[in-house]
Parts: C-alpha cells; structure tokens; sequence
C-alpha cells in the first residue's frame, strides 16, 4: 500500500513495482561511489584542500591556473584508481545484464568505477565524461583509458603536492597584501605542464564535463533516442543532489514518460535532491548507502550478489 504521506520506504512494495517494471532508467551521482571511499561534490565531502571541488571544475579555473585543476584532478585519478567499485555498482552491471537494452544507466561519474565493475558499456551513458579521458583544451584531440598515475611526474600525488599548493597560496595572499598583479600566484609554471601532441599548443586537460561546458553530443543523442523509444516505468535516483543540469533534467523525462520515481541517497527528505524532491505516495525513497540499499532493493531481478563482490 501507498502511504498517503509522501514516497514509500517499503522495499516488498517496491519489489512488486520493480518486477511489473519493462523500461527502468538509472541516473547516478557521487553518492554511489561514496562506499568506495570517493569524495562528493556537495556536503561535508566537497572541499579539496581549501577549495570547493565545484569552484575548480571550470575552464576559467583552468585558464587562471592549470596546475592547481590539474593537481585535483590528478588527486581525483590517483584515487580513483585505488579505490573499488562497491555492491552498488556490481548491482546496477547485474539489471543491465539482465534487462539487456530495457535498461540504462546515466552515471555523473567519472571515476570509471562502474566500467571496472563490468557495467555493460552500450548501456552506460557517461555524462560528464571520464577522469581517465585526456582532452587538448586548444584543439579536438582525445585520448581515451589514460591511467598513468601521475600523469606526469610534476602532478604526483605525493607530499611535494602540498608544498606547491602552499607555496601558491602563499604567493596570492602576497599578492592581495600588495596589490602587486605581476606575482605570479599559479601553482605550476604552465609552460612545463603536459601539452598536446597534436596541436603542439594547448595545455593537456581532463576529459571531464567542466561546469559552463556541453555534455557529449553522442551521448546525449543516445540517451534521448532510449528515452524516445518507449514508455519508462521506473527511474532511479542514486547518490545525487539533481542540480546540476541537463542531467538533473533527466528525472523530469523520465516522469514525462510515465516513470515512478525511487531515491536511493544518504539524506532524506529534509536534504537536497533537487529535481527529485518533489515525490508522490506512488514514488520511493530509500535513505542510506547505496552500497547497501541497490543489492537489496533489487534482488528480486538479480539475485544474490555475494559472489561477485569485491
Ligand atoms: N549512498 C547514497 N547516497 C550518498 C552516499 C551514499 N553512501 N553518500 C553521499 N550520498 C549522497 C549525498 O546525500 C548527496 O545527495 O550523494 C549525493 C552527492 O551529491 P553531489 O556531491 O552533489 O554529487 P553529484 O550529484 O554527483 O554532483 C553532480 O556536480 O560538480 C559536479 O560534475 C560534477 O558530476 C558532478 C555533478
């Protein structure tokens, strides 16, 4: 039954709607990697170093000061690449393997953790494109599964990291004490940061979507072409606040197209969920991990994960 309060909590109703369900959609934040140890953007895990995660994630942080993005960055492959993808992820790879192309997951994340744990590729759709993709910042070159870490020797993570982040802070606040605009506060000299092959030109970047940046054409063409096709049942809201757009818009269509709505996230309904805040009785919220709560929540489709955890 429906609770005339506000979403379900109640995970035999939801297995109900989950087993009558044709066309299921998933769309994925920070949150779901949080179990595997990775930072958030928003909340008590946004803060890098002294900086706000998100305040780094343009191209005029870039052009003010590659070395500082790119040491974030370098930070967030390094680790990225120690961390293991978590029940969370192996249960969304167990649906998709399941319902074949009556499933798809749009993941925020770029922390290649749903590829590692063997997510069917055609039906993962990478918004924000992937820590472990190296883009020119002047012309189209791109590489892609890069995971040399460092990516080069001056972006190792290491305690000399510290000390350039020190030393550029330093240098600004010298610069706000004497309004000198000639110090140079940048973190690395960017003459000595990786350039592009190609071009010869442009400084190296992250292949990431960067706040004020399109999310990739292809991409997002597909994703429209899956939502187009049929009627959606179900969508998931995992580990993400919905507020960064065009992806947060994605739970509207779904709704648009006939989907209940099910959140799985660490807050409830006092937090921030963005596009998804607005749930009816006929919609679901599950508050906790997502590491914990996607097993459970979809057993009833994929059976008992204990084998394939990590
Ligand atoms: N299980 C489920 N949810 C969790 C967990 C967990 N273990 N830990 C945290 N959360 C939830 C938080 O409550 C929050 O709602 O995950 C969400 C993380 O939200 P954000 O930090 O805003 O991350 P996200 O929504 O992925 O950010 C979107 O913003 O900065 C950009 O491009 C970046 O892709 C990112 C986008």
């Amino acid at each position: 039954m429906a609770s005339i309060y506000g979403p379900s909590t109640d995970v035999a109703e939801f297995h109900e709607v989950l087993k009558s369900s044709k066309r299921i959609m998933a769309l994925c934040g920070a949150g779901l990697s949080a179990a595997s140890g990775l930072g958030t953007f928003r909340g008590a895990g946004g803060m890098w170093r002294n900086h706000k995660a998100t305040s780094l994630a343009t191209p005029e942080a870039f052009e003010r000061d590659p070395g500082l993005v790119w040491l974030f960055y370098s930070y967030r492959r390094h680790k990225a690449l120690q961390a293991k993808p978590n029940p969370g992820h192996y249960a969304l790879t167990e649906l998709s393997k399941k319902m074949l192309e009556d499933f798809i997951t749009l993941t925020q994340n770029v922390d290649g953790l749903s590829q590692r744990a063997n997510h069917p590729r055609e039906q993962l759709k990478l918004l924000h494109g992937s820590l472990f993709d190296i883009k020119c910042f002047a012309c189209d070159r791109i590489e892609q599964n890069n995971y040399d870490d460092p990516f080069h020797p001056l972006l190792a993570i290491d305690s000399t990291e510290d000390d350039r982040l020190a030393a550029a802070e330093n240098t600004a606040q010298a610069r706000a004490a004497y309004e000198d605009p000639n110090v140079d506060t940048r973190t690395i000299n960017p003459d000595d940061l990786p350039h592009c092959p190609k071009c010869k030109k442009g400084l190296l970047r992250p292949g990431v979507v960067w706040f004020g940046e399109a999310l990739p054409e292809d991409t997002i063409a597909e994703v429209g072409a899956w939502i187009e096709k049929d009627k959606i049942d179900l969508i998931l809201v995992i580990g993400t606040t919905a507020t960064v757009w065009p992806a947060a818009g994605y739970v509207e269509e779904a709704r648009n197209k006939g989907a209940k709505v099910a959140v799985i996230n660490m807050d409830g309904l006092e937090g921030e969920l963005g596009a998804a805040s607005d749930l009816t009785d006929d919609d679901f919220l599950f508050q906790g991990d997502a590491a914990k709560i996607l097993p459970e929540i979809l057993k009833p489709i994929i059976g008992g994960l204990e084998k394939r955890e990590s």
